[in-house]
């Protein structure tokens, strides 16, 4: 645990320090749960939201853009549910003065158990070596089993008492199960109550009620009140998608983990909309796809299908990518099978008929929607908890050192490429390096840099993740030819000065994550 914990914390540190994020409003002692991009964080989510955009909207024929305004006429929110129903459970411990979901903290049971049983099994891994065999020893220790019991339990009570929104039995839970304040160890508890997720503000002069209107929660609604303008605009037939990557606004009861929980976040959705009964093909379908888009950045074993136990009011289906961030697996995208509650609830709230006409059979429906939903920053979290990596390496002198190197996928790197002259007080080298660095700006993000020793500046750019760095040298004022040195390999090639754009460009090609 604390292994895990000081791998977060290094990698928080690692975000500050270089550039990527920082606490907002930080000189007023920061404002919680809400984060600013740096100069280079900014580049990297640029960078994964061109992966997603590219991969939704310009490699498929049926899915257009769209980007909706964050402020919607309240209706919207009264017709898509989220008035009623889109609330946290929350408890207060009277003694700490501490506020609580209370379902995170039956999960934090939960967890426990898990914990548990997987200290079991490595100690059993370590005892029985080569021929241990997993499955038979969780399906015959006893210790195994009754955790397990225990757990199942536990998760079926936790998804009918969140299903039926029953506040008293998650306090019940709470209490049977010996649910102390991971502040104080303190058990006096409040009752349990719901408390709405959504920020809200007032319209123009209108005070009061009447001028109320929301943040949006979510980008998704953007999409389903625009259905029939895109549709209409574009000539589209089932099926077909709208996506859009926008923020989106949460009062998150518990914001903690850095930008993995924040109360304003980036959302990039995508609705697809079918016809009536293909509606759980097509979830299968963008299930796999979404699962290998993760795949092209992520090691398939950090990743995993995590089906709800209890559906949201609006899904039919419902399942989660997980990936395994520094403090355990967890959601990072959602995919859900919305059925056609949305478009439903604005046709009748609206009274203005939102359906498809179907050419073929001469028919119109509201369509279905299979809805994949992934955050962005916690994209950007997950993307750099699995790069940075600390390396020991030998020195050219035998001698061990080690580097932050930050280990992105070219095509998602903030810089590309940067430009050394190797003597920063030698004229001519430094107009060669700025010629560089001039004829590849025009295609990546590329840098110059002369502010240290060449080693210096190496560790520099392999902590931000720049792929390639070039050094110029005075062998280039002879040849014209240049030192290109690849991050992950540290290896070094000499190659002519007018190829140097053309390499870079080619191996930092966004083609190289979309085919
Ligand atoms: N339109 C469906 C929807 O909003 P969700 O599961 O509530 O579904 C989708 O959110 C994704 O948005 C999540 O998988 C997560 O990546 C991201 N997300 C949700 N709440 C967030 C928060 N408070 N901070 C950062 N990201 C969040």
């Amino acid at each position: 645990m604390s292994n895990q914990n000081d791998t977060f914390k290094n990698l928080i540190a690692h975000c500050k320090e270089y550039g990527f994020v920082f606490q907002s409003s930080e000189i007023y002692d920061g404002l919680s749960a809400t984060y600013d991009y740096g100069p280079y964080g900014v580049e990297l989510k640029n960078n994964l939201k061109e992966y997603w955009w590219k991969s939704m909207v310009q490699m498929n024929d049926n899915i257009v853009g769209l980007d909706a305004a964050i402020f919607m006429h309240p209706k919207t929110w009264k017709a898509s549910g989220h008035v009623d129903a889109f609330n946290d459970p929350l408890i207060d411990n009277k003694d700490s003065k501490k506020r609580y979901r209370a379902d995170q903290l039956i999960e934090g049971v939960m967890e426990k158990l898990e914990n548990k049983m997987n200290k079991e099994v490595t100690k059993a891994k370590k005892r029985f070596g080569e021929s241990f065999d997993e499955v038979q020893f969780r399906a015959t220790n006893q210790r195994v089993l009754n955790n397990q019991k225990k757990h199942e339990a536990i998760r079926v009570r936790l998804a009918a008492a969140m299903t039926n929104e029953d506040m008293a039995d998650l306090k019940n839970m709470i209490e049977e199960l010996g649910v102390a304040c991971p502040e104080s160890g303190s058990k006096n508890w409040t009752e349990v109550r719901q408390f709405n997720l959504m920020f809200n503000t007032q319209l123009g002069a209108i005070a009061g009620e009447g001028g109320k209107i929301y943040l949006r929660p979510e980008t998704a609604q953007g999409i389903f009140v625009n259905f029939l303008n895109v549709q209409k605009s574009t000539r589209q037939s089932l099926p077909f998608g709208i996506a859009q990557i926008g923020k989106a606004f949460r009062n998150e009861i518990v914001a903690r983990q850095f930008i993995f929980r924040m109360r304003e976040f980036e959302q990039m959705e995508m609705q697809f909309f079918v016809k009536p009964g293909t509606d759980l093909e097509w979830y299968e379908n963008w299930k796999a796809k979404r699962l290998a888009w993760h795949k092209a950045l992520h090691p398939a074993s950090k990743l995993r299908y995590h089906d709800h136990d209890n559906l949201a009011h609006y899904a039919n289906a419902a399942v989660d990518i997980e990936f395994q961030f520094p403090f355990g697996f967890r959601e990072l995208e959602g995919i859900h099978s919305r059925t056609d509650f949305d478009l439903k609830a604005h046709q009748e709230l609206s009274g203005k008929k939102i359906q498809f006409f179907d050419p073929a059979t001469k028919e119109s429906y509201v369509p279905f929607v299979v809805e994949t939903s992934i955050g962005c920053d916690r994209m950007f979290l997950a993307t750099m908890a699995n790069a940075l990596e600390k390396e020991e390496i030998v020195g050219g002198n035998g001698k061990t050192s080690t580097r932050m190197v930050l280990k992105l996928h070219p095509a998602i790197a903030p810089v590309k490429c940067t430009v050394f002259p190797l003597k920063s007080n030698n004229p001519e080298l430094v107009a060669k390096a700025k010629e560089v660095l001039n004829d590849l700006r025009f295609s990546v993000n590329a840098q110059y840099d002369d502010t240290g020793s060449i080693g210096k500046l190496y560790r520099r750019q392999d902590a931000i993740g720049t792929p390639y760095c070039v050094t110029v040298d005075f062998q280039t004022l002879e040849d014209n030819t240049v030192t290109i040195r690849e991050r992950d390999s540290m290896k070094q090639e000499r190659v002519p000065m007018d190829q140097v754009e053309k390499i870079v460009r080619e191996k930092t090609d966004m083609r190289l994550l979309l085919s």
